[in-house]
């Protein structure tokens, strides 16, 4: 059965009236990841919304907005099969009527990992998802581990401005090869995409260490940009080791601990993370 796909806010506000519900926030070009996003939103809620919407003041002047996959029937069919009753699909017009000057940022954890290299990033992030919060009032929203970063600030701003809202994280969804899923996979060529599970390996790599007792956050950070740079066509944009909740860094390893990292192969930036300990 296909299900509606809403484009306008007065649609899916009147779609969502009264019902307790899940929202999946995605920018469309859905896969696996995705999808067990949508399996636990139909599980956590009677109805699940999915979200499709590739936000342009997430995007930089350099980045792939313009690229960036769109595929709504796809999305429809993935959506559907995962439990999801409604889709919302607005245009950037209907998010950002002329005129909008509001946003949201939240200073500090937006500062580091992803955040300076990507200017402005996490301040789209955040006022695109306060917006759909506010138009779907979702009981529960559904994250993914994958986009660490993202997780913590969204979970931020949402307890800093009250939000009533769960913010549920779910685990990162890899390819066998332990790849972790994205829809910009697409963009590796077939020699990168061969080179590309090796940045889950390198992170499994200073996970292991861990295990076994090693708990200088330098050594093991440097141990891991290591190992990443010496992935053939890589170039390394950050690895570090920071504070799960915080994101501060930290010297030893006696707090709940989060590697990220994003690598370039070719022109396509790949992020990945590990918890540690
Ligand atoms: P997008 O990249 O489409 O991701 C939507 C959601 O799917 C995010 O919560 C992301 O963490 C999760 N996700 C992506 N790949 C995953 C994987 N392999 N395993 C588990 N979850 C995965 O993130 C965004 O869109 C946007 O920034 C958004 C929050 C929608 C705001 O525009």
């Amino acid at each position: 059965m296909p299900i509606p796909i809403y484009t306008t806010v007065p649609e899916i506000r009147l779609a969502c009236a009264g019902k307790k519900l899940a929202l999946v926030p995605t920018m469309g070009a859905l896969h696996e990841g995705h999808a067990a996003l949508i399996r636990a939103a139909a599980e956590a809620a009677e109805f699940a919304v999915v979200s499709i919407f590739v936000n342009p003041t997430q995007f930089g002047p350099k980045e792939d907005f313009a690229k960036y996959p769109r595929t709504l029937e796809s999305d429809r069919a993935i959506s559907a099969e995962a439990g999801a009753h409604a889709i919302f699909a607005p245009n950037a017009e209907e998010m950002y009527p002329a005129g909008t000057v509001a946003f949201v940022e939240v200073p500090g954890l937006d500062g580091v990992l992803c955040g300076p290299r990507r200017p402005g990033h996490f301040r789209g992030v955040c006022t695109v998802v306060l917006k759909l919060f506010n138009i779907v009032q979702p009981e529960v929203a559904i994250f993914g581990a994958k986009d660490a970063q993202q997780s913590i600030i969204l979970k931020k701003m949402a307890k800093d401005l009250n939000v009533p809202v769960r913010m549920q994280i779910e685990p990162t969804v890899r390819e066998a090869d332990g790849l972790a899923m994205s829809s910009r996979n697409r963009y590796l060529t077939a020699e990168d995409r061969a080179q590309a599970p090796k940045i889950y390996r390198a992170l499994r790599t200073i996970q292991t260490r861990v295990n076994h007792g090693e708990t200088d956050a330098a050594r093991l950070e440097s141990a891991l940009q290591a190992e990443l740079a010496a992935i053939p066509g890589a170039r390394l944009d950050y690895a570090e080791i920071r504070d799960a909740e915080t994101l501060e860094s930290v010297g030893r390893l006696d707090c709940p601990a989060l590697a990220a990292v994003a690598v370039f192969l070719g022109t396509t930036r790949l992020i990945d993370n590990a918890m540690l300990g």
